[in-house]
C-alpha cells in the first residue's frame, strides 16, 4: 500500500469493514455508495473518493458486492496478518481488552501479557498466563512480537516503550494516559484516550444545549 493515502481516510476504513460485516450478516449481497452513505452517515461521494485511494472497488450504477468489498477493505487493514502482540498491565483496563478486543480478526495475535506485580503471575486471562515483566527480554527474544499495548500508569509508559523497543516491539498501542512519543523514526504509536471520546461527546451535548 502506498503512503499517499490520508490519515483520515485509514480512520474511516475500520468503521467501513464493521459496517460491510453487519450488511454480510444480514445477508446483503450488492449496495449502491449512495445507499451505503445513508447508512453511514458520509456523502455518497465522500465514500466514492475514499474506495478510490484503492483503485475503486465497484462498478458505478451497479454498486458494490458487500463481501468482496470486505474482504479487499480487510486486505488493505491486514486483519488476515495476525501480528504477535503483548499486552502489558494486567490490571482492570489491561484485562478487558486482553478479554473482549478480538485480536485474531483484527490482524493481531496476542502471545504474552506482563506486569509488574508478582503476586499476577500465573494469574489466567482468557487463554493466557500472566507473566511478571522480568521475563519481557527472554519472551520478545524467543518469540519476536511486532505490537505492544500498554495499560500501565503514564508514569512508566515511556521507559518500558523505550525497553520494548530495544527488544524488537515496532509498534504500540498506547493507553497510558500520556501521549507516548516514539524514541525513533520507524516506531508506530496509537494512542488511544477514550476520555478524548467521552469528551467529543459532551462538547456535542455542550454545544446543542439551549444553555
Ligand atoms: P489498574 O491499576 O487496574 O492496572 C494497572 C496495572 O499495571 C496493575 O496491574 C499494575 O501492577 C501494572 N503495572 C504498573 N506499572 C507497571 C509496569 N511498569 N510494568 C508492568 N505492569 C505495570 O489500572 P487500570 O484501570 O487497568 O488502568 C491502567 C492505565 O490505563 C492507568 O494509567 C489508567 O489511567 C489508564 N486508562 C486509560 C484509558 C484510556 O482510554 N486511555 C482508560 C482507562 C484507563
Amino acid at each position: 500500500m502506498g503512503n499517499t493515502v490520508s490519515t483520515s481516510v485509514i480512520r474511516r476504513l475500520p468503521r467501513y469493514y464493521r459496517f460491510l460485516q453487519e450488511l454480510m450478516n444480514n445477508g446483503i449481497i450488492r449496495i449502491s455508495s449512495r445507499e451505503l452513505s445513508e447508512k453511514m452517515g458520509f456523502t455518497a461521494s465522500q465514500i466514492r473518493q475514499d474506495f478510490n485511494c484503492f483503485g475503486g472497488f465497484g462498478q458505478q450504477g451497479y454498486g458494490y458486492n458487500v463481501s468482496e468489498l470486505h474482504a479487499e477493505i480487510g486486505k488493505i487493514l491486514g486483519v488476515d496478518k495476525g501480528y504477535k502482540t503483548i499486552l502489558i498491565g494486567a490490571g482492570n483496563l489491561g484485562r478487558a481488552i486482553a478479554t473482549h478486543m478480538n485480536f485474531d480478526a483484527r490482524g493481531c495475535k496476542l502471545i504474552g501479557i506482563f506486569d509488574v506485580n508478582p503476586e499476577l503471575a500465573n494469574v489466567e486471562v482468557g487463554n493466557l498466563k500472566i507473566m511478571h515483566t522480568d521475563k519481557i527480554e527472554s519472551f520478545c527474544n524467543e518469540n519476536s512480537p511486532v505490537i505492544a499495548i500498554l495499560c500501565i500508569p503514564k508514569e512508566s509508559a515511556q521507559e518500558i516503550a523505550d525497553t520494548l523497543v530495544k527488544h524488537g516491539i515496532k509498534a504500540f498501542w498506547n493507553f497510558s494516559h500520556c501521549d507516548l512519543k516514539p524514541t525513533f523514526n520507524d516506531i508506530i504509536v496509537e494512542n488511544a484516550h477514550l476520555g478524548d471520546s467521552l469528551m467529543t461527546m459532551v462538547y456535542n451535548v455542550n454545544a446543542s444545549s439551549d444553555n
